[in-house]
């Protein structure tokens, strides 16, 4: 009751939501993490829509970035209320989670300690997700070295921190603080640690230990370019500025190219029957962390070898084995795993799902996630231990081989051999198991690469 009625109070006056947020803030202090939960009102905080009067390409760019969706894409909402939700109600040590995913999706409903919220047809403020206020209000982190679960302290209020000082504008305090130009500032919510303890998300601690710290790139340098602008429509001159496009694995012209491929046989001249080995070189250009990155046991990156003859014949290239731990996991396999899905919906005669609906042999850039009955898991808040780390790395190369046996019928003439480099959001079995949008699972070509050979008479 008392928070219907402040709602109105606020719609008329900007001045009384600081008025009002002072019981609020006197619970809050500076509480961060797990701490924080329900020491806020939705009232605390404008709604995005209040901010794109005056800054409206930031708007409209936000719009189109995840982090505006954060718990209103389909597959946030499912993975939330048929997954996690249920398996929280089941399993008594999972219980946070139900709030602890809307401290990175929903901020706004975790402060407000509404948990679970409305469902997202509802549309109740938890679908605002990651708003310009919640991040521009963010003040700090907690004092801990590495950021993680949300441990950033959220000061709703008049006062909108931002990268610069003296700024006036009539609808809020401009307030400079260079916390939200740091990489830190992202890893309060991009980096997560499970309740077994396990980094289950660790963009900014793959950032720190890559190479870009030391060129002095940024988070913010990659996913928000900077480019000239208004800082609002009331400012008087462009300024260079960092743009709101926060794009990631979402849009293709992030992705593509961020890999590079290069690959070569051992010779040129190969007869029928013979063997012949290609080496393949994959190149993380263009991130500043691994790929894939964040959600690690969703995503996946696999590369897929074709030979062609001079009679259009295809032959499947599978990857040479290296034979490290765990390498069964970066080879494609439709063998039945994600056993815990069933754990979860309370589905006791779940039988899994075929592991990757990937061609087998194929090899997968992967860190599995492993639950505490050491199966292969989707749900990263049930991950007791992680698998060997087969991602690629920040400026790092990873080179395979493919043994070719060439068959003894093969024509003479030239053999050509294709390497296409997929991602997908999401694993597709898994998808299509829970009825995620096929967009989700789509295989999306991240980049490609040919070489040749010629088949000779011997
Ligand atoms: C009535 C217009 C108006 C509205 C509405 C508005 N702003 Fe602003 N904002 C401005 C102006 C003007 C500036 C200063 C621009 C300049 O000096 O060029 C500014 C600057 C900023 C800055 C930069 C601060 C700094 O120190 O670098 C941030 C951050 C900001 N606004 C966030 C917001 C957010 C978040 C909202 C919505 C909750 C919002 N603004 C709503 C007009 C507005
Ligand atoms: C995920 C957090 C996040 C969200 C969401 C977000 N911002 Fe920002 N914003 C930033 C960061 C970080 C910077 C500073 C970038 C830099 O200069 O390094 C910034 C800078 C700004 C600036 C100052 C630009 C300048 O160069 O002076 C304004 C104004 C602003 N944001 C408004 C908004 C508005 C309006 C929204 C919503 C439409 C929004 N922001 C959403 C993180 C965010
Ligand atoms: C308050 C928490 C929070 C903060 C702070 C935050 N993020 Fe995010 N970010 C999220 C969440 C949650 C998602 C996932 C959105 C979804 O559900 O797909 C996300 C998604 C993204 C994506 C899209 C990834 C994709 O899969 O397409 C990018 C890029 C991104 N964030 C960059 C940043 C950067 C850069 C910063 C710092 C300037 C930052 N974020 C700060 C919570 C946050
Ligand atoms: C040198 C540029 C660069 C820097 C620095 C960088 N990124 Fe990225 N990021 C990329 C590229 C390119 C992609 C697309 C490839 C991919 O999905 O990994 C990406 C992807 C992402 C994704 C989506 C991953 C997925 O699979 O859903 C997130 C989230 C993200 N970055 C967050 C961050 C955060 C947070 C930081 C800082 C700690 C950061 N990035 C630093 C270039 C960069
Ligand atoms: C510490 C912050 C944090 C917590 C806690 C968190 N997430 Fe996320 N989540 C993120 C970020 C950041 C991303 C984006 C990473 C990326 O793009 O790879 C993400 C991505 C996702 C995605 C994939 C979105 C997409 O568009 O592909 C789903 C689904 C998801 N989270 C669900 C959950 C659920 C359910 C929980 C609770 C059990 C949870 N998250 C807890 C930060 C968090």
């Amino acid at each position: 009751m008392r928070k219907s009625r402040r709602l109105q109070w606020v719609s008329v006056s900007g001045l009384l939501l600081s008025l009002l947020s002072l019981g609020s803030t006197a619970r809050a202090a500076d509480k961060y993490g797990d701490e924080a939960e329900g020491t806020r009102n939705y009232d605390d905080f404008e709604r995005s829509r209040a901010c794109a009067s005056c800054h409206k390409d930031f708007y409209q760019q936000y719009q189109q970035a995840m982090m505006s969706q954060a718990y209103t894409h389909h597959w946030d909402e499912i993975e939330y209320f048929e997954l996690a939700v249920p398996h929280a109600d089941r399993n008594p040590k999972l219980a946070g989670i139900k709030a602890a995913c809307n401290g990175c999706h929903s901020p706004m409903a975790f402060l407000a300690g509404d948990t679970p919220p409305p469902r997202v047809d509802k549309k109740s403020r938890a679908n605002e997700s990651v708003t310009c206020d919640v991040c521009h209000t963010i003040k700090g982190k907690g004092p801990d070295g590495t950021p993680f679960n949300f441990s950033y302290i959220s000061s709703p209020g008049k006062t909108k921190y931002g990268p610069r000082a003296g700024l006036e504008s009539p609808h809020h305090n401009t307030k400079k603080l260079d916390f939200i130009r740091t990489p830190e500032f992202c890893g309060t919510c991009h980096n997560e640690k499970s309740p077994y303890g396990i980094w289950v998300k660790s963009t900014q601690i793959e950032y720190a230990e890559g190479p870009y710290p030391k060129m002095g790139l940024r988070c913010h340098d990659c996913h928000m370019p900077k480019a000239t602008g208004r800082i609002s429509s009331m400012s008087k001159e462009d300024l260079p500025m960092h743009q709101h496009i926060f794009f990631g694995a979402h849009v293709m012209s992030k992705i593509r190219g961020a890999i590079e491929m290069r690959m070569h046989p051992d010779r040129q001249d190969v007869e029928p029957g013979e063997t012949v080995k290609i080496k393949l070189y994959l190149f993380n250009a263009k991130a500043g962390h691994k790929i894939p990155t964040g959600s690690v046991e969703d995503r996946q990156l696999w590369v897929h070898l074709e030979a062609t003859d001079s009679k259009g014949q295809v032959y499947h290239l599978p990857v040479d084995k290296k034979g490290f731990p765990d390498e069964e996991t970066t080879i494609a396999s439709n063998e039945l795993a994600w056993f815990d899905l069933g754990e979860a919906m309370g589905k006791k005669d779940f039988k899994g799902l075929p592991r990757d609906g990937i061609p087998e042999g194929d090899r997968i850039f992967r860190m599995a996630y492993y639950n505490p009955k050491n199966q292969i898991t989707i749900m990263q808040w049930y991950t007791a231990r992680l698998g060997t780390d087969y991602r690629i790395g920040p400026l790092e190369t990873k080179v395979e081989t493919y043994t070719f046996k060439v068959p003894s019928r093969a024509p003479i003439g030239k053999m050509t051999v294709k390497a296409n480099l997929y991602y997908r959001l999401l694993v597709k079995p898994v998808g299509e198991f829970l009825k995620v949008p096929e967009e989700e699972l789509a295989d999306r070509l991240m980049n490609e690469v040919s070489t040749t050979f010629e088949v000779i008479d011997d």
